[in-house]
């Protein structure tokens, strides 16, 4: 039986690239059989964050998020980090096997530094935290995008690490990234990919007259409608494939690629793309108007998942304490 876990950091409102590379998936494998642990993570998000109201609301607006999009809690445990205390218990451990070399061949990290962020220790080390997340429920699959592959090659480098040492106490996961290629790099409104660092964002539950604005910022060119273009060349089209059918997507990329009279403008196309998120996002947006009205509901399903999650995370915690020598 499988048992599958994922985190993701409270950043503020989740944008369409953080829907397709990583939530939908988390949503979509909670219909397989086995056990499934996705939860919010609040103590890496303090690496950056030194705004203590603000990421309280984070962590509140990332798990409506889940919710409204259709995570079951039946199903799956959804909680915060930082309800599970001993993932930093657990995180000792494996710090205390893992030589600084692996943590300084980090590209997340080396990145960050490239783009002038000064790092604090927590920073470095964070992907020893991120392992211990993992390792703390024997977790078997980790779901992530592309980004976070590294970090989950260096949780099993660090459980082989443990293991060597202490004898066969954590579980090696294995990696599942979006199959659809597509999904992994959801453009922004700029064509980069869509991020929070560089301001191209589409939030999930946009709608009406804001949406209409953000998905006019859209980039495009001044060549008129009537001029024969290349479709391939339009990061348009990827934004449209993420709502539209193939059969309606192809059939824009056909007028555009004629030309002439009849052939769609920007503006257009842009029309098609925000009808067709407003309408894929559409149950979503009212399932989180009701939950933004009733937080109790919130906070009770992940008091739940804590709950849940602590007993597996301490049976584990004791299995690593005991096996290094701690009484
Ligand atoms: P972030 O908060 O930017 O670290 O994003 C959280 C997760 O969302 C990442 O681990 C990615 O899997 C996913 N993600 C973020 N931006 C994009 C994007 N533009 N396209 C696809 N997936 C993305
Ligand atoms: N580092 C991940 C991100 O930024 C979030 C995360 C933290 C995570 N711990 C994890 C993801 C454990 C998967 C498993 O997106």
């Amino acid at each position: 039986m499988e048992t599958y876990l994922s985190g993701i950091q409270p950043s503020g409102l989740l944008h369409i690239g953080n829907y397709f590379g990583a939530i939908r998936q988390h949503i979509q494998l909670q219909q397989e059989d086995g056990e499934h642990f996705y939860f919010i993570a609040d103590y890496h998000a303090l690496t950056s964050n030194r705004e203590p109201e603000k990421l309280r609301e984070f962590v509140f607006e990332t798990a409506v998020t889940y919710l409204a999009l259709g995570f079951e809690p039946e199903k799956a445990c959804l909680f915060r980090q930082s309800d599970v205390p001993e993932v930093t218990e657990i995180a000792w451990l494996l710090a205390s096997v893992t030589g600084m070399g692996l943590l300084e061949r980090a590209h997340s990290f080396k990145d960050k530094v490239a783009q002038g962020v000064k790092p604090n220790v927590g920073l470095f080390t964070y992907p020893i935290l991120m392992a211990a997340d993992i390792l703390a429920y024997d977790s078997t699959c980790v779901p992530v995008g592309k980004d976070q592959i590294q970090h989950v090659e260096m949780t099993q480098d660090m459980a082989g690490y443990f293991n060597q040492a202490y004898g066969e106490v954590f579980v090696r996961p294995e990696i599942r990234t979006p199959k659809a290629e597509k999904m992994q790099k959801v453009p922004g409104l700029d064509g980069q990919k869509m991020s929070k660092s560089y301001g191209n964002t589409i939030w999930i539950f946009e709608e009406g007259k804001a949406l209409k604005k953000v998905i006019n910022r859209v980039v495009t060119d001044s060549r008129p409608p009537e001029e024969p273009k290349d479709p391939e060349e339009l990061f348009l089209f990827d934004l449209m494939a993420l709502f539209c059918d193939e059969a309606e997507v192809n059939d824009w990329k056909d007028k555009v690629r004629a030309g002439g009279e009849g052939a769609p403008g920007y503006g257009h196309l842009k029309g098609v793309i925000r009808h067709g998120m407003e309408e894929y996002f559409a149950s979503a947006r009212e399932r989180r108007k009701e939950l933004m009205a009733d937080r109790g509901e919130v906070e009770r399903v992940l008091a739940a998942g804590a709950e849940k999650a602590r007993a597996r995370a301490t049976e584990v915690r004791d299995r690593a304490a005991k096996a290094s020598g701690l009484s």
